[in-house]
Order: C-alpha cells, then structure tokens, then sequence
C-alpha cells in the first residue's frame, strides 16, 4: 500500500503576511517539459504569470507512442532553457517565488525524476519550499487557473493515462467513485488512431477525422453502458474498432469509423458520469452539484458538449479547463502547489518520484481489479 506523502507543517509566521503566494511549477511525467509561474492571491484569485510547454511529440512520433527513455532524455536537454522562459517571461526573479512545485508522479519515472530533482536544487539553491505535487491533483485544479470553482465537485479525469471520475472534497481529499478497468479513454483515443494509420496523439487526429462522418455506420460494443457502478472499459471497443479498421475500403469508412469511436467513447464517459451524479448528489447539498471535466481528452468537442449535455440534466454546473490547461502543462502544478502551501504542507528534499501515486490510495488498495505491475490502471 502507498504511504502517505510526508508533509510538514510551515512555521505559521512563515505564511503569516503573504498576501500572495508565487510558485514556480515543473512538469515532466510523460512527453511534455513544461514550466510555469502562478501567482494565487489570498482571497484565491489565480494569475497565471507564465506558462511554457516543450512538446517532445516529434522525438516520439517515428515510434507511435512515448518512449520512455527517449523522453527522460529530452526532458533532461529542455528543462534547465524551459524554467529559464518561464521566469524571463513571468518577469520576476527567484527571490519572488514563495515555493516550487515540481510534479513527484505518477507518470514515467525517469522523466519525472528529472523535474522532481531540477526542483529540489533550485528549492536547495534558493532556500525555498518544496511541493512534491500529485500530477493528477494538478489536473483536478486545471479548472481553477481560469474560473472560480469551489470545493468540493466532482471530477471527471480523462487523460491519456487516467480516467476516473472523483468526488474532489477539498486540496488533496479526493474519493474516487470510479475509474478504468483496462485502458484509459486517451490510451483507447491513440491506439485507435494508430490503427486508422493517423500520426501520435492520436486524440486530435481522430477528432478531425471524424467531422462529417457518419456515427451510425458501424456497430462498436457498448462496454459496461448501464451496468452498475461507475467504472471504464475501453479495451473491447479498441480491439473491435482495430479489426474493423482492417477491412477499410475508403477514405468515407475511415470517417465514418472515427465518428463511431468518438461517439462510442463520449457515450461510456457521459454514462458512467451520470451515474457518478446521482451518487454524488446522494451524499452532497444542490449548491454543491458542481461538475468539472479536466485532462487531455476534455478538450475533444464532442466529449466536452455531450457532458455539458449531462451536466444540465442532473443539476449540475459544468466546468472545463481553457485547452491549453486540459494537456499537461505547469500551471497546474504550480497551483497545486500553491493551495498545499497555503495550508503550510510542503515536502521533504527527500520526496520519492512515484510511477504509481493513486488519488484515493483507501480505494486503489481495495479494488483488485487494479493490480499493481505491468498490467492495470496506472493510479
Ligand atoms: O492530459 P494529457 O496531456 O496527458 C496525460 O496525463 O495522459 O492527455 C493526453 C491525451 C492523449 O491520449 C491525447 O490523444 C488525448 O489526451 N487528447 C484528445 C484530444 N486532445 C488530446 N483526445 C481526444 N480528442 C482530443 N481533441
Ligand atoms: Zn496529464
């Protein structure tokens, strides 16, 4: 089981008089090198005063996905030019930082450790705290660098290597009410994609192929739709949509086949999140009936209107990030940082760099489903 993350509490005068706290963010968990500097005010206004992403897409594309090695490597060549930027363009100097938030998992180790490390020599050099951030906590926030959304909603998290839906009660207190079975809905987006001979990511590429394509043209399994329970499963819709893939004749079934993934895809998302609404409402006030949508598939159209769609029916408000706060980026994690700060948890030089960090570790540790190795879930 994973422990729990080692917090320390800041001595309260150290916080006493920030009117504003000023973080620099670091991420590096998959492809992209990324830094950022926010600026949250005490009344929790968010400033986002830069935000720099170095997409590593063309060193990974020749080999249709994300090559860990490969990508710890460039992150390593990117990061010191990267967190340059991103204080040259916010315009402030290290002395005007309150903390450094560096992503700490889950994700690809190696990649990770380097952002985790660059983080802790410049927490060391400058004598700053440390937030070793979950990169998951940072896409729960995403919504928050842009509109005002209190604690707690409900989450939908749909990324290339998640998907859950989370009951998000407050910074860091999160309970997980469902999550993937086999792939996550981006991991079902790329690998699609891939067997419709479209370039890495796949997720924007299908999304394009599928405009004026006919959604009725072929018959996709309906995983799970209805079932009890909010959990995903993908993987029955990949293998289908791959051998249906095979027998393509013409660039009309290519479309058509991308309309029926895509509306395949938003179907299951938006079932399984209204299930999640009716239990979420169960155990939550109306005013509180707030639904945000974050992670790099949000920023599919249908996905996000269809939501919207659910949204509406069960009472819910709707939120989703600006889409260049739905793909991995630094902002988040330097406003993650920053709200675990404002409570005076910061972490150790010592903090782990984690493959695997689970939101709610209470659930991952009970549902087997979700084994830990090669196989399952990455959270
Ligand atoms: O959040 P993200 O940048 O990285 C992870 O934490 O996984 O999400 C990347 C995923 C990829 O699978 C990509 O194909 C998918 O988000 N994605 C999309 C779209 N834009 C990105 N999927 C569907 N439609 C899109 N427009
Ligand atoms: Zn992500």
């Amino acid at each position: 089981m994973m422990e729990s993350r080692p917090a320390t509490i800041l001595n309260r005068s150290q916080l006493d008089g920030m009117t504003a706290l000023t973080l620099l963010g670091i991420e590096t968990s998959c492809d992209e090198t990324a830094a950022a500097v926010v600026r949250r005010h005490a009344d929790g206004r968010v400033e986002v005063l830069s935000s720099v992403i170095y997409s590593q897409i063309d060193a990974h594309a020749p080999y249709g996905g994300v090559v860990p090695e490969i990508a710890a490597r460039a992150h390593v060549e990117a990061i010191d030019g990267i967190v340059g930027r991103a204080m040259t363009d916010a315009g402030i100097g290290y002395d005007d930082l309150s903390g450094l938030a560096a992503t700490a998992g889950p994700g690809l180790v190696g990649g990770v450790m380097v952002g985790l490390s660059f983080g802790k020599a410049v927490a060391l050099a400058r004598n700053l705290p440390l937030i070793a951030v979950n990169h998951l906590e940072g896409h729960a926030v995403s919504a928050r660098l842009a509109s005002d959304i209190p604690y707690p909603f409900l989450l939908l998290l749909v990324s290339g290597g998640h998907c859950q839906l989370l009951s998000v009660e407050g910074v860091g207190a999160c309970i997980r009410l469902g999550t993937t079975i086999d792939d996550a809905a981006g991991e079902a987006f790329d690998k699609i994609a891939k067997s419709l001979g479209l370039p890495y990511p796949g997720g924007p590429a299908l999304e394009t192929l599928a405009e004026g394509g006919d959604a009725s043209a072929f018959a996709l399994p309906r995983a799970l739709l209805g079932r009890a329970g909010c959990d995903f499963s993908f993987s029955g819709l990949k293998t289908a949509a791959a051998r249906q893939a095979l027998t393509l004749t013409d660039e009309t079934d290519r479309r058509n086949l991308a309309a029926c993934v895509q509306t395949a895809i938003a179907r299951q998302l938006t079932d399984r999140t209204d299930r999640a609404m009716l239990a979420y409402a169960l155990d939550h006030t109306d005013i509180d009936r707030r639904f945000v949508v974050a992670g790099g598939v949000a920023a599919n159209r249908l996905v996000r209107s269809r939501l919207e769609a659910t949204a509406s029916h069960n009472g819910f408000s709707f939120s989703a990030p600006p889409l260049i706060y739905c793909t991995d980026n630094a902002a988040m994690i330097a406003l993650a940082g920053a709200e675990r700060l404002a409570l005076g948890l910061t972490d150790g030089l010592d903090a782990p760099a984690r493959p695997r960090w689970p939101l709610d570790p209470r659930a991952a540790a009970a549902n087997p489903s979700h084994p830990a190795g090669r196989k399952g879930a990455k959270a």
